[in-house]
Order: structure tokens, then C-alpha cells, then sequence
């Protein structure tokens, strides 16, 4: 997720590209499994991906090797994509750093199971959705959710083909980043409009956005059940001293300083979350992932939980506020390499970590509810979508934003 340059950087960018990388198993054993299996179970024939659509939704994420031997491929698809990072002689040190790294971000997929559990997530998450959006949307029925990740497949450019294949009338590019970069959800909006521009075909399909959505009031809720649910774990005694530490992947400086709304979008979830709590505990937004020498936003997550308990306060939830499922950053980052070991070192009391939202049924309300919005909005995109980063030194943003903001609806 992170757009990095320079050799330090290519380290962190192994690792922001894996962070879907655990395990199904360890994944699905944080899920609140009755109620999604409940869902799923009650899903009927006309969800399913064989009735022809009229409202198509794309749902845009970086994605994750589901296997092994997809590892490569997506490292080279990663190091290869120039909205998220810029390297000199990209065409040939991409694919030798993809090639060099391979083995090792194998064991490190094989260390959590091998597989990531983002397209079994996003699935599930469509399923909910689109069912609801049958119900609460009859004039724009049937709706056919499509995944469309950036650097394995189902590919953006291989979601865009089957839709048009389908015959949608109505196609929602619809990102699953709560909170708007340029380096994610900039991304695969530009793959969306490279899509289009390398060929002579207009679009058959009316296309819009929903290119952020940090303070939809029912993402809030489901992120304040979630924190008060862990809270609760917590002895009694200890609930009225613990600190809840909202951590997001943090960007490299130089992503911020050229504008990046990120850092303000995740802020404005956090004080939502916690005006929905009642600002019930001390809280912070703390940025983890960081690695190498170069400038990153802070304070790091991994810094903040040894100053605290050097503090005194060493009773801390953490709660993951910029991805909607589970990945590398919570699985491992937060829940082995912070939670455990860490925390071992430090001396905490108690340390938590809030459940992801990923099965969570009032998530897939959250979604169908935005694309309901959106669709009887009738705008093609957010104002905020429409203005380029200050400091933006990619032309392919302009063109993305032209695409979008010009679509006639
Ligand atoms: S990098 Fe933000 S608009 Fe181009």
C-alpha cells in the first residue's frame, strides 16, 4: 500500500505487498462465525454470479497470493506498478527485485498458512452485499458484485472484461479502503481508466466512484462495536486505565508532504470512532510497518506501546482502522510481533487487538448502504476525488479523474 522509492524503501514494499498474506484458517478464527456462515447459508440463487446484472460492483483492493507459487507473480505486479512506487530502470529492476524476494516472502506465507484470506473476505463481503442491495435497490437490480484486485487475480483489467462481457449497464467502482491514497485506491483507479485508454473502445458501461468513505456512519459503528467487544475482554478493574491504540499502515513522508489526504481521512475515522464511544478511554492514532532509514509518518505503533508501558499504562487495545479484513499487519504485525512478543519485552499487562471487520453482518449493511447512497446520488465521484495532490508529479491521475468526473450517468 505504501508508495515508496529508493533501496530502503524496497524492503517495506515486500511488505506492505503482503499484508493479506496469513493464513484462511488463522484469519477465519478471529471471524464471529455463526453469524457469517448464518448469512451465507441464506444467500439465494440470484446472488450468484450466473444471472445477468444490471448494476455492476467492482470492488477495487491490492489483493493477495492465495498460494505459494502466486507469490512471484504478484511481488513482480507490485514492483512493476508505477502509481505506487517509481524505481529507476523499473522495467528491469522490478522483475530482479520480484525474482530476489520471492523465496523469501514464500516462507514467510508459508509461516502463516500460505495463503491470503483477502479474496475469501471480499467474497463474502460482496455475497452480503449485493443481497441486501436487491432488497433496498429494486430499480437498479439485479446487482452482480465483481473483484478486482491490483496485483493478483481476478485482475482489475480481467473484472472490467467480465463486466463488459456481462452486459452491466451501471458499473460502481467501489474501493474497500475506508480511507482515500493515492498509492492504493489511486492505484486502481488508474488502472481502471489505462484499461480503457489502451484501446479504441469506449466504455459500454456508465461508470462512477466511491473513492472514500472514512466516516460512513455505519463503518463507525461496526468499528466502535468491534473496540467495545475487546473491551469487555479486559478485567474489570483494568477497562477504565486502557489506552485504545487505532493503528493504520503509515506512508513515507514524501507521500504525505505532495498532499496525500490519507493521514487526515484515517484521522477523521478515529474521531468518529471515538465520539461514537463517548471518548470512553484515552486514546491514539499510531502508524505501524514502517522500515528503513527514510522519513515515515508516526508515532510507530511498535514505539508508542513501549513508551506507554515505560509510562506506566500497560493495559492497551489496539485496533486496526485502515483495512476492513484481516491481513499481515494484524495477524502477525499486530497480534505476534506487538501483541506477544513485544509486549513480552515491555512488560504489558494486557494487550488486545479488536477483531477486523470481516464477516461482520452490519459491515455488509455499511456497504450495500454506501452503494444505495451513491447510486440515488447520482455523482459520478466525491468533489474530493476531483483535485490532484498539490505536489502530483503522475499525469495519469489527471486523466483518471477527467475519466470519472466526465462520466455522463
Ligand atoms: S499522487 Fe495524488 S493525485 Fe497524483
Amino acid at each position: 500500500m505504501a508508495v515508496l522509492g529508493g533501496a530502503c524503501r524496497l524492503v517495506q514494499l515486500v511488505r506492505c505487498g503482503s499484508p493479506v498474506g496469513l493464513c484462511l484458517s488463522s484469519s477465519l478464527r478471529r471471524q464471529s462465525t455463526a453469524t457469517a456462515a448464518a448469512f451465507n447459508t441464506t444467500a439465494t440463487p440470484e446472488t450468484k454470479e450466473s444471472r445477468k446484472p444490471k448494476t455492476g460492483i467492482l470492488m477495487l483492493n491490492m489483493g493477495g497470493p492465495e498460494k505459494l507459487e502466486d507469490v512471484h507473480d504478484f511481488l513482480l505486479r507490485l514492483f512493476m506498478d508505477t502509481d505506487l512506487m517509481q524505481l529507476p530502470v523499473q522495467n528491469k529492476l522490478g522483475p530482479f527485485i520480484a525474482k530476489r524476494r520471492t523465496p523469501k516472502i514464500q516462507e514467510q506465507y508459508s509461516k502463516i498458512g500460505g495463503g491470503s484470506p483477502i479474496k475469501a473476505w471480499t467474497t463474502m463481503q460482496g455475497e452480503g452485499m449485493v443481497k441486501l442491495l436487491d432488497e433496498m435497490c429494486p430499480d437498479t437490480a439485479p446487482h452482480k458484485f465483481y473483484i478486482g484486485f491490483r496485483y493478483v487475480h481476478p485482475l482489475t483489467e480481467e473484472a472490467i472484461e467480465l463486466m463488459e462481457k456481462d452486459g452491466v449497464e451501471r458499473a460502481v467502482a467501489f474501493t474497500q479502503y475506508p480511507q482515500y491514497s493515492c498509492s492504493t485506491t489511486g492505484s486502481s483507479l488508474n488502472a481502471i481508466y489505462r484499461y480503457y485508454s489502451n484501446r479504441a473502445d469506449r466504455p459500454k458501461m456508465r461508470w462512477s466512484v466511491i473513492d472514500r468513505w472514512p466516516t460512513h456512519p455505519l463503518l463507525i459503528e461496526c468499528f466502535a462495536e468491534h473496540v467495545r467487544n475487546e473491551l469487555d475482554k479486559f478485567p474489570v478493574e483494568k477497562r477504565d486505565d486502557v489506552v485504545i491504540l487505532f493503528s493504520a499502515h503509515s506512508l513515507p513522508l514524501s507521500v504525505v508532504n505532495r498532499g496525500d489526504p490519507y493521514p487526515q481521512e484515517v484521522g477523521a475515522t478515529v474521531q468518529r470512532v471515538m465520539d461514537r464511544l463517548g471518548h470512553c478511554n484515552p486514546y491514539r492514532l499510531v502508524w505501524q510497518s514502517k522500515v528503513g532509514p527514510m522519513a515515515w509518518l508516526g508515532p510507530q505503533t511498535d514505539e508508542v506501546i513501549k513508551g506507554l508501558c515505560q509510562r506506566g499504562k500497560r493495559n492497551l487495545l489496539l485496533v486496526p482502522i485502515a483495512f476492513t479484513s484481516d491481513h499481515i499487519e494484524t495477524l502477525h504485525e499486530l497480534d505476534i510481533e506487538y501483541s506477544q512478543v513485544l509486549g513480552e519485552e515491555v512488560g504489558v499487562e494486557n494487550i488486545r487487538r479488536a477483531e477486523s471487520l470481516n464477516g461482520n453482518p452490519l459491515f455488509f449493511r455499511a456497504l450495500a448502504d454506501l452503494v444505495q447512497s451513491h447510486l440515488q446520488s447520482n455523482e459520478s465521484c466525491s468533489r474530493q476525488l476531483t483535485l490532484r495532490c498539490p505536489l502530483c508529479v503522475n499525469p495519469t491521475c489527471a486523466q483518471t479523474k477527467a475519466f470519472f468526473s466526465s462520466q455522463k450517468l
